[in-house]
């Protein structure tokens, strides 16, 4: 038996870190996917098999999983359940370290992640599991998120406990289980981010264009056309490390930091309110846009206020503000992903040449559909 299950990225389009610490953000979906295939193996084979695209496969035999998970009992649980450190600690210790080489031990909690989303959901079944991802990892685009909800919905259409409907191209649709597979993802994206908001997996889990508060996720409905370059640095970064410093910072200066937050937050109820009231005509789009980049400029500097912007971003906010365009990073910052808006009136050959500049510097620039479905 086999199931394909895949899961969008998404962009923040305001309010990350100020989102960790209970602050609005507003976060879109976008049309690139992370793709999870699970096929279940006869019994007599007894491993696990974890294969993806970055190179490094994994087998596990179900024997040693057990050993190595027998002090907890059986992991098997129908709702979702959080790993403790003690359990991370001995997932670690399925995962030969030395089989990561050095650019790649980042991608070790993405294992441990796999290790307790599977034995959660379908306890000790032999299988073969392939990932594959058109996300750039770590680069600010929810990839890890990708992963956890394409992985849990996968796991979950295979579980016992939940059945859910197989469309015609293979993929299989989910309504009525869709807030299983978020809050399973969410317990994955803990053991790879520490002290995720929650935003990432609600928005790769059910798309389009969200709210996201205090773990509460409200829908914007809005015929805004929206553009957006997004230009990916190819600084790689840890945002556990990240938002772990804006804690920090936060500690130092309470008073300070409490109200850089709460302007960040101003800025993200502002978005939501342009983009859902936006009324379909020529003059309202180029007003509304002009309102979202100077809310985009002051997003970005707060950001920097925070301690979360990089020598490669800050190039390419100076290169896009030659051309007039306004950009910030998105998601943790630190390098990954700088989105620059596109307003209507901006045409083809001026997006190209500015495409031509930043990729100059060694940047890699993309556009890509927001807003889509989960
Ligand atoms: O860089 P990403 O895709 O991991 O986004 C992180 C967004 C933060 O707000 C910094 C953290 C969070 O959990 O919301």
């Amino acid at each position: 038996m086999e199931v394909t299950a895949r899961a969008p990225g998404k962009i923040i389009l305001a309010g990350e870190h100020a989102v960790v610490h209970g602050c609005t953000a507003v976060a879109s979906s976008i049309d690139l996917y992370t793709s999870v295939s699970l096929r279940l193996r006869s019994e007599g084979e007894g491993t696990i098999k974890l294969l993806n695209d970055t190179g490094l496969d994994f087998s596990w035999s179900i024997a040693r999983i057990k050993e190595v998970l027998s002090h907890l009992g059986s992991p098997f649980s129908s709702t979702p359940t959080s790993c403790s450190l003690e359990t991370v600690k001995s997932l670690a210790a399925l995962v030969d370290e030395k089989s990561f080489p050095e650019s790649k031990i980042g991608l070790a909690s993405g294992v441990y992640a796999f290790l307790w989303l599977y034995t959660s959901i379908l306890g000790f079944k032999p299988a073969t599991v392939i990932v594959s991802s058109e996300l750039p990892v770590g680069a600010g685009l929810g990839s890890s998120a990708a992963y956890c909800v394409a992985l849990s919905a996968a796991l979950l259409a295979l579980s016992d406990s939940v059945k859910m409907d197989v469309s015609q191209k293979g993929w299989f649709t989910f309504k009525a289980k869709a807030e299983l597979v978020n809050k399973w993802a969410f317990e994955g994206e803990k053991i790879i981010h520490g002290r995720p908001s929650g935003v990432d997996n609600s928005v790769s889990t059910f798309g389009n264009v969200i709210k996201f508060k205090t773990g509460v996720m409200t829908r914007i409905d809005s015929n805004m056309p929206l553009r957006m370059l997004i230009t990916n640095t190819k600084v790689g970064r840890d945002t556990k490390a990240l938002v772990a410093n804006v804690s920090a910072r936060k500690l130092r200066h309470p008073g300070a930091m409490s109200s850089v937050l709460n302007a960040i937050e101003a800025i993200s109820d502002e978005w939501s309110t342009i983009i859902q009231s936006h009324a379909v005509d020529d003059l309202c789009l180029s007003a509304n846009e002009e309102k979202l980049a100077e809310l985009m400029e002051m997003n970005q500097g707060l950001l920097f206020s925070i301690g979360v912007s990089h020598a490669s971003i800050e190039t390419i906010l100076q290169t896009a503000m030659e051309y007039k365009l306004a950009s910030k990073l998105t998601g943790a910052g630190g390098g990954g992903c700088v989105l620059t808006l596109l307003p209507s009136h901006v045409s083809g050959a001026v997006v190209d040449k500015l495409v031509e500049e930043l990729e100059s510097f060694g940047f890699q620039c993309f556009t890509a559909g927001i807003g889509g479905n989960g």
